[in-house]
């Protein structure tokens, strides 16, 4: 039978991966699929040129020759940003071509509008390289954990962010310092600012509530708070409680709407994804069946996103002769049984919280901040007042005070924290991070 032909748009860092895989592994992935797999063009700039050389890829240098060639079976988008992505994606599916793509952006930002037209066209749109790289957590979630109610997911699927917070925590290096390092790594974006503000992982997570409980892509609804004001002092005091600092993307399914949100989160230093350093991911899934259960590997990367790309272009083989309607559906959920319940804003999120602020170091002041939490009805479950360096104790200066509460609504947290900060015994320099049992 004549092979499957691909054209890949782009061939940087994940185009090489998915050109190599392909070529390394044609006899295995032919065995999987019931059809040889040929990537026919690829279009390039200046990276990939070699490659494609070695490897017999016809090359261009205008992507949109390869979505108008009718011998190109499946489009595989490796380009990343919304333009000219989305254009040629929406072009290649008006013509009936499968798609898949790394992009998570343009999934999280316009997948809704893209799986509309998919539909309309029969075509496949996958996506699992466009979460965790390499981790087939899509499939999991929307296959593997089928039969289940998921309550839950908490994931760390942004690997710079992990990266730094992973050696801030074991170094006791500063926030700036190892960002550069990871920029000279080359782990962090294009634009680092969506790597630690968390944009990136906003996107991720989006995708994964999305096919999680049935609901539409809401990028905009994602509450979204980035690592770059996590402390030194933060990852000790937090370690010396017993937790780590992770970033995590968390998706949580209450009776009165969904929690969507991204945040540095203290998590228990026994837990297992309390331990996923560097730039592994991982993500937590807990389900009403089967229970907790955990997706670790490289997020990232040109063989390990490649094989999450090649893994969806072998689905899509296998699927080419089925009717569109008997397909996994794009969002897990059949398109008209997709849920609209709301998402809630932070006010009304509910978690515990880690408190730190600077206090004058006089008798009295403990009992100020304890019983605004009284009087709000917060219940604290720990209290850490660090003694003063000589330093600080020559000047004066204010001592650390850090507070871990029980679970609370994030609004009564907020009030709390304005009347804190309004005493004067209290300095600005206050920092308040959410905690997850997971558990
Ligand atoms: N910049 C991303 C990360 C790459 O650090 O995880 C993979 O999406």
């Amino acid at each position: 039978m004549k092979p499957v032909n691909i054209g890949l748009l782009g061939l940087g860092t994940v185009g090489q991966g998915v050109a190599n895989i392909l070529v390394r592994n044609a006899t295995e992935i032919e065995r999987r699929a019931g059809r040889g797999i040929k990537v026919k063009t690829a279009s390039v700039r200046t990276q990939g040129k070699n490659l494609a050389g070695t490897l017999g890829i016809e090359t261009t240098s205008d992507p949109s020759t390869i979505v108008n060639d009718p011998d190109i079976d499946i489009v595989c988008e490796n380009m990343g940003g919304e333009q000219p992505a989305l254009d040629l994606i929406m072009s290649a599916i008006s013509q009936g071509k499968h798609v898949i793509t790394a992009n998570k952006a343009l999934i999280a930002i316009h997948g809704n509008q893209i799986f509309e037209a998919a539909r309309k066209h029969g075509v496949i749109v996958a996506f699992e390289p466009a979460v965790a790289g390499g981790i087939p957590i899509i499939k999991a979630i929307r296959e593997g954990l089928a039969a289940n109610r998921i309550d839950w997911l908490a994931g760390i699927i942004n690997g710079t962010g992990n990266f730094i917070l992973s050696e801030m925590a074991s170094k006791g290096r500063d926030f700036a310092d190892v960002l550069a390092e990871a920029q000279a790594l080359g782990y962090a974006e294009a634009d680092p600012e969506f790597d630690v503000e968390g944009i990136d992982a906003a996107h991720k997570l989006t995708i994964l509530a999305s096919i999680a409980f049935g609901i539409p892509l809401q990028f905009d609804a994602v509450f979204t708070e980035g690592i770059s004001k996590i402390s030194r002092e933060d990852v000790a005091f937090a370690d010396e409680l017993g937790y780590r600092i992770k970033h995590l993307g968390v998706a949580r399914r209450r009776a009165d709407g969904i929690e969507l949100r991204v945040h540095p989160t203290l998590i228990p230093q026994e837990r297992l994804i309390a331990n996923v350093n560097g730039v592994m991911n991982a993500v937590l899934v807990q389900s009403d069946a089967v229970g907790p259960t955990l997706y670790y590997g490289p997020g990232a990367g040109s063989e390990p996103t490649g094989s999450a790309v090649v893994a969806d272009i072998v689905d899509v083989v296998r699927a080419l002769t089925t009717d569109a309607q008997q397909r996994v559906p794009h969002l897990a959920f059949q398109f008209d049984a997709l849920s609209n319940q709301p998402v809630l804003k932070p006010e009304d999120f509910e978690s515990a919280y880690y408190l730190r602020v600077q206090a004058e170091d006089k008798p009295g002041v403990m009992a100020d901040i304890t019983s605004i939490f009284g009087e709000l009805g917060i219940s604290i479950e720990a209290i850490l007042q660090k003694e003063p360096s000589e330093e600080a104790a020559a000047n004066n200066a204010n001592v650390p005070v850090i507070l871990l509460t029980r679970t609370v609504r994030e609004g009564l947290m907020l009030s709390a924290i304005e009347k804190i900060g309004a005493l004067n015994s209290v300095s600005d320099d206050l920092s308040m991070l959410r905690v997850e049992s997971l558990s």
